[in-house]
């Protein structure tokens, strides 16, 4: 029997999640591609760390009690409704592992987060994209009432153009839709407000959030749902006994116990989003209102002209000159767009300057 014959049908004809490009050599490059956070984790965390390192002889807590109750403390929600994982990646798989099946399908508008779908195609379910009907990514509840859904995903703020949605929208797909409804809330530390006012209107919400972002730690892999404590319990029923490792669980807890740095480098993000953001709108180019630590805009070239290939060249110029951000071609709502990560003021400057060069000439890439 050949290899093909031997593997799963489902795992056979899948297409895996493609990240974003991750140089090896960090100094020579402007990374602004995959929405990291441009500031290093707490300080508090090297100088604890150590103390880790002869426990690590030992299986960690395969519940991360410790974690969880300071995760509950800062969301003010009972332990029992929070679960870790290993990123919110995780945990956006246990939800689609245990609320999906040939019978129970997956919905989620497009463009959003695409490892939904990625994650619904491994599983070998039935995945429903619903196309944004408008530019402005704006959220129909209708659409996951009368999806015919058993699980719907929703990315708020919205990936990628950062725009973020009101809780009256949640609240309505809510009571119209009996599914389970994940708001991925990946971003949400950069937004004014959060869904988690939704915790309290239904047991059929899951929020995940990750530390990946807001507290620069995407290398340790750490992410969190809350969620009702009926749900958290089927969830934890297919999580991995030690998805979350022992320094992984110790530092996580640093990292959000560091109030004042959270707050600190969170505002630095928010200043520089906000110079970024005035300065494309100087330029005339479209940007959308971001509640995330990126920006979504439209690129103008040196004849004033905008679209799929204006927005090509201009992340090929980029790329060639080690800067590097996002473009998503395949879809019409997004291909004329650039999705740039807010990093530090010195690397938005060098990305400015660099984007000034390609305006005011004719760049042949
Ligand atoms: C919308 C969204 N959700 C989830 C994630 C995954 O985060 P994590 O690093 O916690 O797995 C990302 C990562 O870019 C994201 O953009």
């Amino acid at each position: 029997m050949s290899l093909k014959d031997l593997t799963a049908k489902n795992i056979f004809l899948h297409k895996p999640y493609i990240p974003g490009k991750q140089p090896s050599n960090f100094e020579q490059t402007i990374k602004l591609n995959t929405n990291e956070n441009p500031y290093p984790p707490s300080p508090r965390i090297s100088k604890s760390i150590l103390k880790q390192i002869d426990a690590l002889a030992r299986y960690p807590n395969s519940s991360a009690d410790s974690l969880r109750l300071t995760i509950a403390k800062l969301h003010n929600v009972d332990v029992g409704q929070v679960i870790v994982g290993n990123g919110s990646d995780d945990i956006l798989n246990l939800c689609v592992r245990c609320f999906s099946d040939y019978s129970k399908s997956i919905g989620m508008f497009d463009p959003s987060y695409s490892l939904y779908e990625v994650l619904g195609s491994m599983q070998g379910v039935e995945v429903k994209k619903f196309a944004f009907s408008d530019p402005k990514f704006e959220i129909e509840p209708e659409i996951i009432s009368q999806s015919g859904t058993n699980l719907f995903f929703l990315t708020s703020p919205h990936a990628p153009s950062g725009r973020i949605y009101n809780n009256s929208i949640f609240s309505s797909a809510l009571h119209q839709y009996s599914g389970i409804l994940v708001i991925d809330e990946a971003y949400a530390d950069f937004a004014p407000f959060n869904a988690l006012s939704m915790l309290n209107e239904s047991k059929r919400v899951i929020i995940t959030r990750t530390l990946s972002k807001s507290y620069s730690l995407a290398g340790l892999r750490v992410g969190y749902a809350l969620a009702s404590s009926g749900i958290i319990s089927i969830l934890n029923k297919v999580r991995e006994v030690y998805n979350v490792d022992r320094l992984a669980q110790h530092i996580a807890e640093i990292a959000l116990n560091d109030r004042e740095y959270f707050e600190k480098t969170k505002s630095n993000i928010l200043s520089v989003r906000e110079n970024t953001h005035q300065i494309f709108t100087k330029w005339n180019w479209k940007t959308y209102e971001s509640g995330a630590n990126f920006l979504f805009t439209q690129p103008i070239d040196s004849r004033g002209l905008f679209g799929e290939e204006i927005a090509l060249n201009l992340f090929n110029f980029l790329s060639a000159n080690n800067v590097l951000i996002r473009y998503f071609p395949s879809n019409p709502l997004t291909s004329s767009f650039l999705r740039i990560s807010i990093g530090k003021q010195e690397e938005m400057d060098m990305l400015l300057n660099l984007i000034s060069k390609w305006k005011t000439t004719d760049q042949q890439m």
